[in-house]
């Protein structure tokens, strides 16, 4: 049987979680991130700490949790940026390789999604790595599109990146088609 998955937003106390999901992901996909494991180890827990309680009550950035049978397993963030624009972002998406293929992913990103739309977007945006087919094809799944925008991936040079977007389905305009 499937195992059941939930996702919640994170609460104040889940910096050690935080910490432990984030870790888990540069170390288990260094490639589908400008950050590196030892970037994340270096900076001090405590940090985490502040991340995990920022997150939990700020209007303009979070992170959600995926959860399987209650054990945590997969995680994304997401903000709006700090410009005119205001654009809205998913990232630092990973679910655990034990429960993929489960929508899980896809769990995250919509309920990420229908917070920044709650909270007034209309157009969700993702970078990804031209190199991640699998996360391209992933979101190009979930009805995400090229924007046209690239860039070069600060971290590792060499490489590139591309802006996605998906826009907003609104209830009333989804139960009109
Ligand atoms: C990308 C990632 C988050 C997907 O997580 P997941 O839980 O396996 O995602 P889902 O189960 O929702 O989707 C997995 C599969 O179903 C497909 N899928 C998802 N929603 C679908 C839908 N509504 N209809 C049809 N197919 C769908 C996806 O394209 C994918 O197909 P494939 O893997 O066979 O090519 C996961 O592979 C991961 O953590 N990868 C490493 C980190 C990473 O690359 N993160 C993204 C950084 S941009």
């Amino acid at each position: 049987m499937s195992p059941s998955l939930t996702v919640r937003r994170i609460a104040a106390d889940q910096g050690a979680v935080l910490r432990e999901l984030r870790t888990a992901s540069l170390r288990e996909a260094p490639y589908a991130f400008g950050e590196t494991l030892e970037d994340a180890l270096s900076v001090d827990a405590a940090t985490f700490d502040v991340t995990a309680a920022d997150h939990a009550v700020s209007k303009a950035a979070t992170s959600f949790i995926l959860y399987t049978e209650g054990h945590p397993a997969g995680l994304i963030e997401a903000h709006f940026e700090d410009s005119a624009a205001r654009r809205a972002f998913v990232g630092e998406l990973w679910v655990a390789p034990a429960v993929r293929h489960l929508r899980g992913g896809e769990l995250l990103v919509n309920t990420a999604s229908e917070w920044l739309a709650g909270a007034g977007a209309e157009e969700i945006y993702a970078w990804v790595a031209d190199a991640n087919r699998n996360a391209m094809r992933f979101y190009e799944r979930l009805g995400f599109g090229p924007t046209g925008e690239h860039a070069r991936t600060a971290r590792w040079p060499d490489q590139s990146e591309s802006l996605l977007v998906r826009h907003v389905q609104r209830a009333s305009q989804a139960s009109s088609q």
